[in-house]
């Protein structure tokens, strides 16, 4: 997607900026409203022992606690979100059921724009009984639903593939049948759309009034019944190069139809699922894999890059992305790749603490005393290896 025009210019560089520090007090100190883009990858509350801390207890129990550590922290999110802004959330069936309600508390239901269902581990989880989970979430909301520049598409999705015709001059294309395929759509419901076109098998040409060796054709079902055009006459007229007379062949023999040349033009997009599969995005395995291959295994959950760029495009290029639960910087990572692919002006700003990384635990055997470290160490790398540069930002100077 392309960005704002005609809107105050931004300083491009760097690519990614890191700020270690509580994400609390790191909100605190952020412009308000300026942050198009905020990823997030709380702790789950799983109890497992990660590099980070993932066990939250409290008097009222520990929902109680993983949500009294969120709220606060999800209500200056909204504060530093843009109108056009977009939140993403990773999470688990942890706390799934009690994040979905604090979102709609925080945001509004009408912010709800999706609950993505990500198959991040292809195989199930093979530990313990009962079922072998393969999946986990992203809730979605906009900070404004009136305004977000959400676009739930993507390029990645297009498949050459699908358009398997050819025009001379080199174009890529397919037919799409110019009726409306859809029987909620009729003569009955959508008048309007039912009329007669003209068109000429021989030539192709369509238009919506008679012309020589024109026929008349009107639209209709497989079966023969009446059914409408998606297209208006002034639309057919405008657009009639986009159109083809053919004979088809039908259940009752051929028959004359119109079809649309739908083109696999540059840009072209296509919409997104609410399951998004590994293969498409990768998985917790492929992204121990690309944390591997720039800083070591050091980091037990990482999410893949894929999943990030995916989020990622789906807002504008030059979207200032924030995500205060770093971890191993994926985001950040993503972030270099996407403007390294399509020439975006995107800038991710990670927030970690100094949590200390567990006694015992790879990170630490690799030499990384904190999770801050970890992620400014694979920033740095991405920084080196993809370009965009690296900055970090102490909180004392962001006041
Ligand atoms: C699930 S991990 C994020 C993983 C990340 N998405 C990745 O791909 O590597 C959550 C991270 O949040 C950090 N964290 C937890 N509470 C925090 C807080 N209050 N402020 C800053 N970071 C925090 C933890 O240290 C941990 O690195």
């Amino acid at each position: 997607m392309t960005g704002r025009t005609g809107v105050e210019e931004r300083p491009v560089a760097p690519w990614n900026v890191f700020v270690e520090g509580d994400n609390l007090d790191v909100l605190a100190g952020l412009p308000r409203s300026a942050y198009d883009l905020v990823y997030l990858d709380p702790p789950y509350n799983t109890g497992n022992d990660f590099a980070y801390r993932d066990d939250f207890r409290g008097e009222g129990g520990r929902h109680a606690a993983w949500v009294a550590m969120m709220r606060p922290r999800l209500v200056s999110a909204r504060e530093v979100m843009s109108p056009r802004a977009a939140l993403y959330v990773s999470i688990d069936d942890h706390e799934v059921a009690h994040l979905r309600l604090l979102l709609d508390e925080v945001f509004g239901e009408d912010a709800f724009l999706a609950q993505v269902v990500v198959n991040l581990n292809p195989k199930g989880r093979q530990l313990g009984s009962g079922f072998a989970t393969s999946h986990e979430y992203l809730l979605v909301y906009a900070r404004d639903p009136a305004h977000c520049a959400l676009e739930a598409s993507s390029a990645a999705l297009v498949n050459p593939s699908d358009f398997p015709l050819t025009e001379p001059d080199g174009r890529r294309l397919r037919h799409l049948p110019l009726r409306n395929t859809n029987k909620k759509f009729n003569p009955a419901t959508s008048a309007t759309l039912h009329y007669p076109l003209w068109g000429d098998p021989s030539s192709g040409r369509v238009a919506s009034r008679p012309f020589p060796s024109a026929v008349e054709v009107l639209p209709v079902f497989g079966d023969g019944s009446p059914a409408v055009w998606r297209w208006s006459a002034p639309l057919v007229d405008e657009r009639a190069d986009d159109l083809l007379c053919k004979v088809i062949r039908g259940r009752a023999g051929d028959r004359v139809d119109i079809v649309q040349k739908d083109w696999l033009h540059e840009g072209r997009r296509k919409k997104l699922r609410t399951i998004w599969l590994a293969e498409e995005v990768g998985s917790t395995d492929s992204a121990v894999a690309e944390l591997k291959a720039l800083v070591g295994h050091v980091f037990e959950s990482p999410k893949p890059t894929g999943l990030l760029r995916r989020v990622i495009e789906t807002m504008p290029d030059d979207a200032l992305v924030l995500d205060f639960f770093a971890g191993s910087g994926t985001t950040g990572h993503a972030t270099a790749l996407t403007n390294a692919a399509d020439g975006g002006t995107r800038q991710c700003w990670s927030v970690n603490w100094a949590e200390p990384t567990r006694e015992g635990s790879n990170a630490r055997l690799a030499g990384y005393a904190t999770v801050a470290d970890l992620t400014r160490a694979r920033l740095r790398a991405v920084a080196a290896t993809v370009g965009g540069g690296f900055e970090e930002r102490s909180l004392d100077e962001l006041g």
